[in-house]
């Protein structure tokens, strides 16, 4: 099964429902994928600083910890000014892709976002800006994009409709959700998305879904981790999900996607603290460094015991080329735009 993935990049469901629920071929399936990652990209791991600006969210996704119900959450915004300096600061430390990342927070309009996001590009012109602030009408990414922003990340959770709408309220959909996905491929955005592992009432079958959702996406960018509770919301009794079968879901999304920006996560780091390294040798090729202001870090809680609190930027930063390097791989100076066949066959030639 792990050589036909290898080699076709896909399985039927009841291969893919094995591989997922088995532990067997844990050692194995990894193993594939990390050859897969060198095939693509040798043991270069991009960096992306990573900057919460706000975590106020009118949505009220029931396993987040910002989300508006949440009286208890302590709310915070950052200024224009803020977020610049945030840029600034990431850029002497090497980084070339800022993630501007938020709740949907409306009191950000369209041209405040789209302000920020040519000051950065007009400020460091090499790098790529990254956007992850939710569903929005086709109109505003398209004004995003014609400000400079580069790339937006928003997982579609869970591709299963049953299994949507019992980790949301009614007022949010799956359509929706996937409307905006597909409206930012087809105004240019290279587009991410991606889902947590072991969410509530999650089933096997909703997580090949997701599988074939990505199939059909063709993202630049997948995203996955656990599944972590927040004792603030109404999923506070359920178990996270789990270090194995994040790092299976990493190592079969590399089988399926060789050219993917897959992110070794905080949150697979909140659960195992060894989480990210393990991350990366399951085929994950990103690391997504805190550059918010430490100030404000601990108000940006989608779950419990979120790691990299108290750490300035600079910090963050040499912790992790520590850590990307005990495990074998290497941090590059780059925007870190995906791989595409194309390239690589020109970088044959
Ligand atoms: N508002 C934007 C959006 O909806 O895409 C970006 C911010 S949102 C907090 C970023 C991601 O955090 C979500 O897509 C979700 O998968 C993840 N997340 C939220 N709560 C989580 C939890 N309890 N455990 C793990 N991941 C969580
Ligand atoms: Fe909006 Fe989590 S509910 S960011």
């Amino acid at each position: 099964m792990i050589d036909k993935l290898a080699k076709c990049g896909d399985l039927n469901d009841e291969e893919l429902k094995t591989l997922i629920e088995t532990d067997s071929y844990d050692a194995e399936l990894r193993a594939a994928a990390d050859a897969a990652r060198r095939a693509v990209y040798g043991v270069d791991v991009y960096i992306r600083g990573l900057i919460e600006f706000t975590n106020y969210c009118k949505n009220d996704c029931y396993y987040c910890g910002i989300r508006c119900g949440n009286k208890n959450a302590e709310r915070y915004r950052l200024t224009p000014e803020r977020i610049l300096s945030c840029a600034d600061q990431g850029y002497d430390l090497g980084f070339r892709t800022f993630v501007l990342q938020g709740g949907e927070d409306p009191y950000y309009t369209d041209d405040m976002i789209c302000s920020v996001v040519s000051d950065i590009k007009s400020r460091h012109g090499d790098c790529a800006v990254t956007l992850s602030i939710g569903e929005k009408p086709y109109d505003s990414y398209e004004a995003y994009w014609r400000a400079g922003a580069d790339r937006y990340l928003l997982r579609h959770e869970t591709a299963a409709g049953d299994h949507y709408r019992k980790l949301h309220p009614d007022s949010m959909s799956l359509e929706n959700r996937k409307r905006c996905l597909w409206d930012l491929k087809d105004i240019g955005f290279q587009v991410g998305s991606g889902f947590m592992v072991g969410s509530p009432y999650q089933t096997t079958e909703n997580l090949i879904a997701d599988l074939r959702f990505l199939q059909e996406l063709q993202p630049a960018m997948i995203g996955i981790g656990p599944f972590i509770t927040h004792k603030d919301t109404p999923f506070r009794e359920f178990a996270s999900g789990t270090v194995e079968s994040t790092l299976r879901l990493v190592s079969i999304l590399r089988l399926m996607f060789p050219y993917a920006l897959i992110p070794a996560t905080t949150a697979l780091g909140t659960i195992a603290p060894d989480g990210r390294e393990r991350g990366l040798a399951a085929g994950a090729n990103v690391v997504m460094p805190n550059l918010s202001p430490t100030s404000v870090r601990k108000y940006y809680l989608l779950y419990d015991n979120k790691i990299c609190m108290g750490d300035e930027a600079a910090e963050c930063r040499r912790c992790l080329e520590a850590r990307v390097e005990l495990a074998g791989y290497r941090i590059m100076v780059a925007r870190g735009d995906a791989k595409t066949p194309d390239v690589m066959k020109r970088v044959a030639v």
